[in-house]
């Protein structure tokens, strides 16, 4: 095997998000603006790219991936390619985020395909309030798909709820009630600033995990437990319960110190942190040269190392500003 990739501040890459479109067939108000254009094909990685990359990454330590969109389960393909990339040696674990929306008929292939768990986002358990949220998604469809991920045999399947006041913070219990009734994991996000999103007010919208935690302490007790994913979730148990609840805050809890990760867009930018536009590309290493295996091996794990000199110590979100941050979440992989 290759070296680790060691960042300068003594941080060891070991999970990488890979995004496998920037396409979704949701619009999220906290993620996509109504009318959005998405990148022409030729500037979007190939599978075969996107399998080299992953390739590369595990050669150098990497031992979890994440697959992520915009919606992963919209690009062609992506079964196939998840099989590939759960068959790479030294992959201990391969992970999707995805809407739901398509479960129904990919649960089962993904599982087949190998994939060993899956994050499923669910911000509101209303059918207006759903479609309110997500502007095209149907809460039917992901309550069905949910079912189907634990049908085809999926476990430790997580929900992600994003909580903005005033929309949908009166679902933080009932969200919790139904995470325990279904046995899944739930971790709530504080919304993080990211592209130019018009029609919420991002600075009176935010609710911070406290605020929640709070709210589910008013009628459950919460102890803290330990992580084992290397995720940035802070994980509380309900005595007596098996779930977890996780709390991811950007804003409020810091959690950049034991970052162990880094994530490659759909036109194959791989970006050292979600906050900053520090990257490189490697696009240009799998195009720009010599294509056979060896050559082209060489050329990304270049590029990897030369990363991690400029992996920034922190991200730098601020609610009330002008974001500062312009690519839109769908673009970056969550
Ligand atoms: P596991 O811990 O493996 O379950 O996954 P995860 O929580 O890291 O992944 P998921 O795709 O479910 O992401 C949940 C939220 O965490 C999304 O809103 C991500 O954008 C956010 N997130 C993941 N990694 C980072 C990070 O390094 N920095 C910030 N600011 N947010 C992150
Ligand atoms: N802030 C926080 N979380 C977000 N997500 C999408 N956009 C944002 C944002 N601006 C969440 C989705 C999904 C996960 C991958 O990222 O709800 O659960
Ligand atoms: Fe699509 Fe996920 Fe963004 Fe919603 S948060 S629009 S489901 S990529």
């Amino acid at each position: 095997p290759a070296a680790p990739l060691i960042d300068n501040f003594g941080r060891q890459i070991s999970y990488v998000r890979l995004s496998v479109t920037d396409r979704c067939d949701f619009r999220c108000v906290y993620c996509m603006a109504e009318e959005m254009t998405f990148l022409p094909k030729p500037q979007v990685l190939s599978l075969e790219e996107m399998l080299a990359v992953a390739r590369n990454l595990v050669a150098c330590g990497v031992s979890k991936i994440r697959l992520t969109g915009g919606e992963p389960l919209v690009r062609p393909g992506v079964v196939e390619l998840a099989r590939q990339i759960r068959a790479l040696p030294g992959l201990k674990e391969l992970c999707m985020t995805t809407n739901g929306g398509r479960l129904q008929d990919l649960a089962k292939p993904l599982r087949d395909a190998g994939v060993d768990r899956l994050n499923i986002s669910l911000d509101s358990l209303d059918a207006d309030r759903f479609q309110a949220l997500t502007r095209t998604g149907r809460l039917g469809r992901v309550l069905a798909g949910i079912q189907a991920a634990q049908d085809a045999g999926f476990e430790r399947t997580k929900l992600n709820a994003v909580i903005l006041k005033g929309r949908n913070d009166d679902e933080i219990l009932p969200l919790v009630r139904f995470a325990l009734k279904h046995g899944l994991d739930l971790t709530f996000i504080e919304e993080m600033p990211l592209g130019q999103i018009s029609e919420h007010d991002r600075g009176e919208a935010y609710m911070s995990s406290d605020e929640v935690r709070e709210r589910i302490g008013e009628v459950y007790s919460l102890e803290g437990v330990s992580d084992e994913t290397g995720g940035p979730s802070r994980y509380f148990r309900i005595p007596g319960e098996s779930i977890r609840i996780g709390f991811i805050s950007p804003h409020s809890h810091n959690f950049c110190g034991d970052c162990n990760r880094v994530r490659v867009t759909t036109e194959g930018r791989l970006l050292l942190c979600l906050g900053n536009e520090h990257a490189v590309d490697l696009r240009a290493a799998l195009r720009e040269g010599g294509q056979s295996q060896s050559d082209v091996d060489a050329r990304v794990r270049q590029r990897l190392y030369e990363a991690m000199a400029i992996k920034p110590e922190r991200h730098h979100f601020n609610l009330h500003d002008e974001p500062q941050i312009l690519r839109f979440m769908n673009a970056t992989g969550g």
